[in-house]
């Protein structure tokens, strides 16, 4: 059995203020044990003070990107080592904005993936396609692209969680169907299994796009979505926790 994860994506949202209020009420909403993980990921900014407050609680830190080097002459830049000194367990890499503003390739991923890993930070690999590239009838070969690329080299996948997150479902209220989110969740843990062998079987696989606690559960009753990662759902204790919810 796979362990669900439901994490939150705050991208450039919230005060170290907020994000610590918004960090004590998840964390306390929070009903008994699950069968899951629950992951939150904080701007930089507001990290080491999130961690404080999620210490010895059932709630694991994300960072949102991080630089594929542990220190050195990298002028705003920030390293896995302070990520993990900060109390991350998670960092995202990959996300389609981080893609399409900040010049993000699958090389670029696939170096920060090396380094995550290798720092013990567990990396979130976002994939997915445009709204183009699905007309044009090329999701499989994108994701396929993005997947090999971003994990060349790597050969141990226990701590390596990927995200599907088509692009023309972020932020946009125009989720993926069900149908349409696990066509590709199937393909992508079929290609890791091509790549490695049965270890596809325990990969998480994350659906992300528009996710909200009325449409979690039609999503996560699919065979091989592994839980989600949410944006503009995340940002309020209600939301995100009615997700949760409804994964338990
Ligand atoms: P939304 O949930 O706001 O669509 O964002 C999804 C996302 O980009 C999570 O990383």
């Amino acid at each position: 059995m796979r362990k669900w994860i439901v994490a939150g994506n705050w991208k450039m949202h919230n005060t170290i203020g907020e994000s610590v209020a918004l960090a004590r009420a998840i964390k306390e909403g929070l009903s008994g044990p699950t069968n899951g993980e629950v992951v939150v990921a904080p701007p930089f900014t507001a990290l080491a003070a999130v961690g404080d407050t999620l210490k010895g609680s059932a709630v694991a830190l994300a960072a949102q990107n991080m630089y594929c080097e542990d220190k050195g002459a990298f002028t705003g830049e920030i390293s896995p080592v302070m990520l993990k000194d900060a109390g991350c367990a998670y960092v995202i890499l990959g996300h389609s904005e981080r893609r399409k503003y900040f010049s993000e390739t699958d090389q670029s991923v696939n170096a920060k993936v090396k380094k995550a890993l290798a720092a013990g930070l567990k990396p979130i690999v976002c994939v997915g396609e445009t709204d183009e590239e699905r007309v044009q009838g090329v999701t499989q070969s994108v994701v396929d692209r993005q997947v090999r690329g971003a994990l060349a080299g790597i050969e141990k996948l226990d701590d390596v969680v990927i995200a599907y997150e088509p692009v023309w479902a972020i932020g946009t209220g125009k989720v993926a169907t069900s149908a349409q989110a696990e066509e590709v969740h199937a393909f992508i843990r079929d290609l890791i299994g091509e790549l490695y062998g049965s270890l596809s079987k325990g990969i998480r696989i994350l659906y992300g796009g528009s996710v909200t606690k009325d449409n979690i559960a039609e999503l996560a009753a699919m065979e091989d979505i592994d839980g989600a990662l949410v944006g503009g759902a995340s940002l309020k204790p209600d939301g995100f926790l009615g997700i949760v919810a409804k994964m338990t």
